[in-house]
């Protein structure tokens, strides 16, 4: 398993990897099309409005070279409130090989090693797959709900 860095060229691939509608069942969305993934990859790449004290990653997880999945982490760098929110998408052909566990879990100790003492990620209860990724990095259940009727899990390395 390998990480590396979203391209815009990524869409090409990345839209077969993210065809099936299976992958969707918790989250509600759709599958893109290519001028959307082109789209929302151009603005991914692009970063956000620089004085937004924001920062995003956005990682392509790439399994025997090929493109399977992705991580993406938004960065809130606020101090005081330095907070990092991940997520993460392995392909269902891919599925079931401890790739998400191990491209979070290299992507959650990469972003605490910044600094960033605190890592979220907002999970549809039952969704045990992503419950049980959350767990292998180090993430437990908070008791909060967020907007969308997700739980938040979280990992405050401040607590520790
Ligand atoms: C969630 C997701 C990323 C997991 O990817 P994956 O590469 O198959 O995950 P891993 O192989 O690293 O497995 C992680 C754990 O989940 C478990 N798991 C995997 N699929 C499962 C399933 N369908 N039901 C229950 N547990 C499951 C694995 O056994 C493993 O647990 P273990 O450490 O106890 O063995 C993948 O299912 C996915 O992309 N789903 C659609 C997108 C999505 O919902 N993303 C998350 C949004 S919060």
């Amino acid at each position: 398993m390998a990480l590396t860095p979203l391209a815009v060229t990524d869409a090409e691939v990345m839209v077969e990897v993210l065809a099936d509608p299976e992958l969707y069942r918790f989250t509600g969305d759709a599958p893109p099309t290519l001028a959307e993934l082109t789209a929302r990859y151009e603005r991914q790449v692009s970063g956000p409005p620089a004085d937004s004290r924001t920062r995003w990653l956005n990682w392509i997880v790439r399994y025997e070279g090929r493109p399977v999945g992705y991580v993406q982490a938004t960065v809130q760098e606020q101090p005081g409130a330095e907070l990092a929110e991940l997520a993460w998408v392995i392909a269902t052909a891919a599925q079931g090989r401890g790739l998400a566990a191990e491209a979070a879990g290299l992507m959650a100790d990469w972003i605490a090693a910044q600094g960033v003492p605190r890592l979220v990620a907002s999970i549809q209860s039952g969704h045990r797959a992503s419950e049980r990724v959350a767990e292998r990095i180090g993430l437990t259940l908070t008791g909060v709900t967020d907007e969308e009727g997700e739980r938040v899990w979280e990992r405050n390395l401040s607590l520790v």
